[in-house]
């Protein structure tokens, strides 16, 4: 199965974490790819995806997918797996918490997409979010800026759920 993942990073955190991500699932992603450099050919001959990004700027999509975005339409994700991880920060930025992950869902969700890894909100204190549907996150959330500490354990636990759908 070829599974790609792509990231978008502003500051180098969704970065880190894309590397991390494709550590742990121990060579089951063909590339890792920076949206920013990314053209819709990149995705093709692939069986799923990962797709990382943080939310900016007050409840927005990172700015490399935004400029990306139209392009979204032209991908094939019917009926592929795909597995979305947001970052953002959930003490100053509380109101729109990693909010742009819903926007990716329920994009790829549009495009046919089987949206796998979803998250539970328990241990994260924020004021609102659109990421959430039927009570879990859309995917793995990670706060580098409060909670580092619990990155390389939530990676673990998230690489083990979505596993089966990427193999
Ligand atoms: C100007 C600015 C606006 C931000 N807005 C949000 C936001 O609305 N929601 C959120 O959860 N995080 C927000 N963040 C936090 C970032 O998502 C977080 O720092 C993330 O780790 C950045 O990842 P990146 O370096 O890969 O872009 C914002 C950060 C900055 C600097």
């Amino acid at each position: 199965m070829e599974v790609k993942l792509f990231y978008g990073s502003t500051t180098g955190n969704t970065e880190k974490v894309a590397k991390k991500i494709a550590d742990a699932m121990k060579g089951k992603i063909a590339e890792v790819v920076d949206i920013k450099k990314a053209s819709v050919d990149d995705f093709d001959f692939c069986d799923g995806y990962i797709l990382g990004l943080s939310t900016v700027d007050e409840g927005l999509l990172q700015e490399d997918w935004r400029r990306f975005w139209d392009n979204m339409e032209d991908i094939d994700f019917d009926g592929k797996p795909v597995a979305i991880f947001g970052l953002g920060d959930q003490v100053k930025y509380g109101k729109w918490f990693v909010s742009a992950m819903g926007e990716v869902y329920d994009k790829v969700t549009e495009l046919g997409a089987n949206v796998v890894g979803a998250w539970p909100t328990d241990g994260y204190t924020y004021d609102d979010t659109t990421a959430v549907r039927d009570g879990k996150f859309v995917g793995l959330v990670i706060d580098e800026d409060n909670q580092a500490d619990k990155t390389d354990a939530r990676i673990a636990t998230w690489v083990g759920q979505i596993g089966s759908a990427f193999s």
